[in-house]
């Protein structure tokens, strides 16, 4: 198989409809239009994503790939090896169950964006998937997953600082804010994305920082300075106790050894030291 030199940007909430489909599908748009080779791989049994992709004719490929069963995972994971060996960003939808897809993806992401809504701060489903974060870091052997939460849907007038001291307790780093743009809302039905024309133009602005971040962390050139300012409202991680791995997968608790602990096996058997995209490629 090809080297897999591409970067693995998961998309993850467990909190259904924290707007994980909807920066997926703009950030794949925009990382394309952008100049690199693009895909959104949609990972929700629903194809909400693909589906939307395919219709507005996205400047970034589509593809779905729902992963159900942890027996399915390997094959999963080669194919999505193979989609890394081809393109320089796989943006990964998930769905907002955890199962083998998101286990999968923790542990093999390069970059993990968490959307978080202002209401959705104090919300079970999002302090859930960072446990899950945190025990897919100590699974890990090899480079750590970048993770920021980004706040999303925060409209103009929000009281950042609060919200920031509230996220902050979460442990992870901030991306920069995007707003509140009422105009996403309808993007699915009239077959549009934020590239599509003008009236997402600030939108677009927001997606294309976002996307300025994302290539900073998978080139290894660093955030771009906005972001940097906006991280120093970092603090260390919460020194909780990490949740056994075995809650990561169905049927794990049944078969201990399977699961979460057999993907993080497999993970520690993928080729390493695996390249950067360096570049786009345009044209
Ligand atoms: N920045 C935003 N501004 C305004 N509306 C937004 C924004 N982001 C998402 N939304 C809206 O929030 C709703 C949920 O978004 P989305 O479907 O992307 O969430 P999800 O996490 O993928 O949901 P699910 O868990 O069902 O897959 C949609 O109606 C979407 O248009
Ligand atoms: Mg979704």
């Amino acid at each position: 198989m090809p080297e897999a030199t591409g970067r693995l940007v998961a998309v993850a909430n467990l909190k259904g409809g924290s707007g994980k489909s909807t920066l997926a599908v703009h950030l794949a748009g925009v990382l394309g239009e952008r100049g690199w080779r693009a895909i959104l791989l949609d990972a929700d049994p629903q194809h909400t994503a693909y589906l939307w992709a395919k219709r507005v004719r996205l400047p970034a490929d589509a593809e779905r790939q729902p992963l159900g069963s942890i027996v399915d995972a390997r094959r999963w994971v080669v194919q999505l090896l193979g989609l890394l060996s081809e393109y320089d960003f796989v943006v990964l939808d998930l769905p907002s169950v955890i199962g083998p897809a998101v286990a999968s993806a923790l542990l093999l992401g390069h970059v993990v964006l968490v959307p978080v809504p202002p209401a959705a701060v104090d919300v079970e489903g999002t302090q859930r998937t960072l446990r899950y974060v945190r025990s897919a870091r100590e699974a890990r052997t090899g480079a750590p997953p970048m993770v920021r939460l980004v706040p999303v849907r925060i409209a103009n007038g929000h009281d950042l600082s609060a919200l920031c001291a509230r996220l902050a307790v979460f442990g992870e780093p901030l991306a920069l804010p995007l707003g509140e743009y009422p105009e996403l809302a309808a993007c699915f039905a009239d077959g549009v994305w934020i590239g599509s024309d003008s009236r997402f133009a600030l939108a677009r602005q927001a997606f294309d920082r976002l996307a300025q971040l994302v290539e900073g962390l998978a080139t290894g050139a660093g955030e771009p300075p906005l972001v940097a300012r906006a991280r120093r409202l970092e603090v260390p991680p919460a020194a909780k106790t990490v949740r056994p791995l075995r809650h990561l997968a169905p049927g794990a608790a049944a078969t201990p050894r399977r699961g979460f602990a057999w993907l993080a096996t497999l993970w520690r058997r993928l080729p390493k030291g695996t390249g950067r995209p360096s570049a786009p490629v345009r044209g």
